[in-house]
């Protein structure tokens, strides 16, 4: 069986930057209560032309350049997005056509804020299984467009942005790096806790976004600790063999209780949430773009990656890079 390695990393965000200050002109909110709940100072809004397509293909772009990667290596495109352009075709077929691949296939995945884990799960899987060779996996959300602009509960906690890595196959027996294991799970029991109040199938909602903040919480911190300890048990390792903790980033209290439950300095936990607010599935791999980019991340370091959202969905996955 093949190992998928991880061999680009790529990211996109919007021009347009909203800080804490300027949301507090429009609606009743200040800097000082998003910053103390939520670690949040600002994040990227999409304008007309970022369309969520754009977004990942951009991203798609930079991680193939990266990886120093030919177009014509790519046998499969997946993108992770609650916020596709359009319900039909998957962005990922947008992007294949952008890209210029004239193979492949191509597919979204929704599995909400976890859904770049779900992506890497599946194309680990299809390396693994001769499927495929190569696979971008993306995540590119326009959260921006389901917002309630007028919730200050809600929409002070999203922004918009694509990150995007290429995955190769590599040989089995090199031990030295791709991805170890992938972890996933699903409790649609409690799907009520976050969700988008509007379908297709429900033509007279706005399709807003609903959400329990404090359940979440709760929820996150449980699920998301029990998932890294899966994935590190998997692996016969101990949290000190960590080098990063690239995490979804929701919340920095959320983030801190994970990095102080693993004992990891700060300085080995990747935080961008200041930034660019919570962008769903498009926020590890935002992270991880950022720390690969600056140096902090380097070849063969352990990473560890963990993300929870809607659905309830959760899940981790370990890498070494
Ligand atoms: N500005 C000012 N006041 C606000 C704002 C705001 N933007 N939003 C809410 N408030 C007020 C509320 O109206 C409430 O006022 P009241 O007591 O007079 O009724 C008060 O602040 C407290 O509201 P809570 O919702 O109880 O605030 P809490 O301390 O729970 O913080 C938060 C809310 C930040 C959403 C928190 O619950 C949280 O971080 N939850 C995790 C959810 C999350 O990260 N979701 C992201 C999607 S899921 C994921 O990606 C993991």
């Amino acid at each position: 069986m093949a190992r998928a390695l991880l061999e680009g990393v790529g990211a996109y965000l919007p021009r347009r930057i909203v800080s804490n200050d300027a949301l507090a002109e429009r609606i009743d909110t200040s800097d000082a209560w998003i910053r103390s709940r939520t670690g949040i100072g600002a994040r990227h809004i999409a304008e007309a032309d970022e369309s969520c397509a754009m977004m990942a293909t951009a991203a798609a772009r930079q991680a193939l350049a990266n990886a120093r990667a030919r177009v014509d290596e790519v046998d499969a495109v997946i993108v992770a997005t609650a916020t596709p352009d359009q319900t039909f075709p998957a962005t990922a077929v947008r992007v294949q056509a952008a890209l210029g691949m004239a193979r492949g296939f191509s597919f979204d995945i929704s599995a909400a804020c976890s859904g770049f884990v779900y992506a890497l799960s599946v194309a680990d899987g299809m390396i693994r299984a001769g499927q495929a060779r190569g696979v971008l996996v993306i995540g590119a959300e326009v959260f921006s467009r389901l917002m309630d602009w007028q919730d200050r509960s809600t929409c002070v906690l999203f922004g918009d942005g694509a990150g995007a890595v290429f995955l190769r196959a590599g040989a089995a027996d090199d031990e030295t790096r791709g991805i170890l294991s992938t972890h996933l799970h699903a409790d649609g029991s409690l799907g009520d806790l976050l969700y988008i109040d509007g379908a297709v199938g429900q033509p007279d909602r706005p399709g807003t976004l609903v959400m329990n903040g404090r359940e979440i919480f709760r929820h996150a911190v449980v699920k998301l600790a029990s998932a890294v300890d899966e994935a590190l048990a998997a692996n016969g390792l101990d949290a000190s063999a960590i080098d990063w903790l690239v995490p979804h980033q929701a919340n920095l209290r959320i983030i801190d209780a994970m990095g102080k439950r693993l004992a990891l300095p700060p300085e080995r936990v990747v935080v961008t949430v200041e930034r660019h607010a919570n962008t769903s599935a498009a926020s590890i791999p935002l992270a991880l773009a950022e720390a690969v980019a600056d140096g902090r991340i380097k070849r063969h370091d352990l990473v560890v990656m963990e993300a929870l959202g809607g659905g309830l969905t959760w899940g981790s996955a370990l890498v070494r890079m």
